[in-house]
């Protein structure tokens, strides 16, 4: 009898406890439960992605999913080069990333190697700044790739080279890296050059 009144005793101190436990907030409730809710809820995002558009990402596939952009992102670390730095960025050396600069910009191009890199139809803009090139359009004139601006409509200049680097900073897979210095210009002012303007320019710019 009395060993039934201490069995009692004990289970409703134990349902006291539990009734604490419950109410504080301090229940069974792991870290481990946590990690699984998560898992699920990541596993669901995934399958419904994968089921809604053939992607895991909801059909994302910007720089956001480049691993050197994440990595650029965490360390913020711009270059700061000189024009002859600037050269081993051309996309010849594999081992380097592929940068192009316009009046003084650099941009990462890496991701557009096909169009950048060596035998690229645009491989003429790599490892240099090119502001005059992108504002001329004069690609079969060597002495355009400079960032010389001298004897051009300067309106004209810096309408299309402020358009040209927000082409580049909004890029999905470019983005801007930092900055290049030039030595004070000695060679003479480029020839001039009847300007070619890139297809649907009009339409980019208004
Ligand atoms: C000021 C003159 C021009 C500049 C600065 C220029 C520059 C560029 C750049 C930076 C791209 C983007 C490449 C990328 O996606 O990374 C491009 C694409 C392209 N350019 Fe040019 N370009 C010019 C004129 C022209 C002209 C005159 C033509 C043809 C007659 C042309 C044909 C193309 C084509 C077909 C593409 C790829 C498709 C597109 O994105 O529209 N471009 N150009």
């Amino acid at each position: 009898m009395k060993k039934k009144k201490k069995t009692d005793l004990q289970q409703s101190i134990m349902e006291e406890k539990n009734d604490i436990e419950t109410s504080t907030g301090d229940s069974k409730f792991t870290l481990l439960d946590v990690i699984r809710i998560i898992g699920g809820l990541l596993l669901l995002n995934a399958f419904l992605s994968w089921w809604f558009t053939s992607t895991g990402t909801w059909g994302y596939d910007g720089k956001w999913l480049d691993i050197r952009y994440l990595q650029f992102q965490l360390r913020r670390d711009y270059v700061n080069l000189t024009s002859d730095e600037l050269k081993l960025y051309n996309g010849k050396n594999p081992k380097y990333p592929i940068y192009l600069a316009i009046n003084g910009k650099v941009y990462d191009v890496t991701y557009g190697r096909d169009i950048y890199g060596p035998n690229g139809p645009y491989e003429f803009f790599s490892g240099r700044d090119s502001a005059r090139a992108f504002v001329t359009g004069c690609f079969d004139k060597p002495d355009e790739f400079t960032h010389d601006l001298r004897g051009l409509d300067q309106e004209e200049a810096m309408h299309d080279i402020t358009s040209w680097q927000r082409f580049f900073e909004n890029h999905p897979h470019y983005w801007y890296a930092g900055i290049v210095t030039h030595k004070p210009i000695e060679k003479d002012i480029p020839s001039p050059c009847e300007h070619k303007k890139f297809p649907g320019y009009h339409v980019r710019n208004t």
